[in-house]
């Protein structure tokens, strides 16, 4: 009997001791590869709980797991599954490395390719989170250059700058001596305009992060009125006022009806446009009672 992780070997090539290697390898490539995911795949910091499941689309009988490029785990799996489940328990820094998974069938004997590999970061609550200053001639127009910088006190690694609403950093960039990553943003368009934040991660071994550190706010302002269309800022909006005061109202109370209408140089179609909103004030009449 040849040990499950010589068969595994042989898929890789690196090894071809013997005719039935051979076999195996090439056989490998007629079956779908696996896919590996990570849950939950964001936001993982040191000390969580994770679970790696690799989905095979083959009736599989043995499943396994490569951490770094070494095989770590392997899970025998019924013929109903379609899916492995690996779980790490209280993330170490060492598990802050690459996974791959890889699937096997006895009869015939067939070994898949490798998944593609997933990437476990694992957010260090030590590293401090890198500060961020948005460097630029306030106010910030359409088309201008925009530098954001963030410093990481000298913890060297890599900076990545994130915006919120992305899931993943919009830009990275290894510091200079001093700590500090200057990006840029080449003529900014209001897409650009939102809040930024940065976080590093540390040189080493492992996919290591510090947590995201304070928030810039960048706000661009349009150098010209966009034509056809006015913009529905709050300030844009003009009160109707019809004020019906009844007669004999000695409470110097009565209610007035705001209509908001926003002005503007295109009628909107009435079937799109929606009902008014109709605003009630208490306006004072000063009539005598
Ligand atoms: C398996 O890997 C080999 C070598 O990289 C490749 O030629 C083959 O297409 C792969 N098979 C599948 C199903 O991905
Ligand atoms: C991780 O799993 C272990 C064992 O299942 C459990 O005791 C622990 O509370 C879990 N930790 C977290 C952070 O969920
Ligand atoms: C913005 O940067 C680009 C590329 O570095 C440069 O060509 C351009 O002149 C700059 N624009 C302004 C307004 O400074
Ligand atoms: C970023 O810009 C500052 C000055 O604005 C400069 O001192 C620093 O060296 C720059 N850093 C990098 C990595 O270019
Ligand atoms: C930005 O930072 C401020 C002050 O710490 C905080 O109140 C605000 O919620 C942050 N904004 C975002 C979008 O994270």
């Amino acid at each position: 009997m040849v040990p499950w992780g010589l068969v595994a070997l042989c898929e890789t090539r690196t090894m071809f001791l013997a005719g039935w290697c051979l076999v195996a390898a090439n056989r490998a490539q007629q079956l779908p590869r696996p896919s590996l995911s990570l849950h939950p795949s964001q936001g993982v910091s040191l000390g969580d709980n994770v679970t790696l499941r690799c989905h095979v689309s083959q009736t599989a009988a043995r499943v396994w797991l490569y951490k770094d490029g070494r095989l770590t785990s392997e899970k025998d799996i019924d013929k109903e599954q379609d899916t492995a489940e690996f779980s790490l328990v209280g993330i170490k820094q060492e598990d802050a490395v690459k996974y791959w998974c890889q699937y096997q069938i006895l009869e015939p004997l067939w070994t898949s390719n490798m998944s593609d590999p997933v990437e476990l970061r694992v957010t260090d609550p030590r590293y401090p989170p890198p500060h961020i200053f948005l460097r630029a001639d306030e106010p910030v127009e359409e088309g201008m250059n925009v530098t954001i910088q963030c410093q990481n006190q000298n913890y060297g690694g890599i900076i990545f700058l994130h915006k919120v609403g992305h899931s993943a950093p919009i830009q990275h960039q290894e510091p200079n001596g001093g700590g500090t990553a200057n990006f840029t943003l080449v003529g900014v368009t209001p897409a650009d305009a939102g809040t930024y934040r940065c976080s590093f991660r540390a040189g080493g071994c492992c996919l290591l992060f510090s947590p995201l550190g304070n928030n810039v706010t960048l706000e661009v302002t349009m150098t010209h009125a966009p034509s056809g269309a006015s913009p529905r800022s709050p300030d844009a909006v003009q009160f109707q006022v019809s004020v019906w005061v009844p007669p004999g109202d000695c409470e110097g109370l009565t209610y007035a009806e705001l209509r908001a209408v926003t002005p503007s140089t295109c009628t909107p179609s009435p079937s799109a446009a929606p009902e008014s909103p109709i605003i009630y004030a208490e306006v004072g009449t000063g009539r005598p009672c």
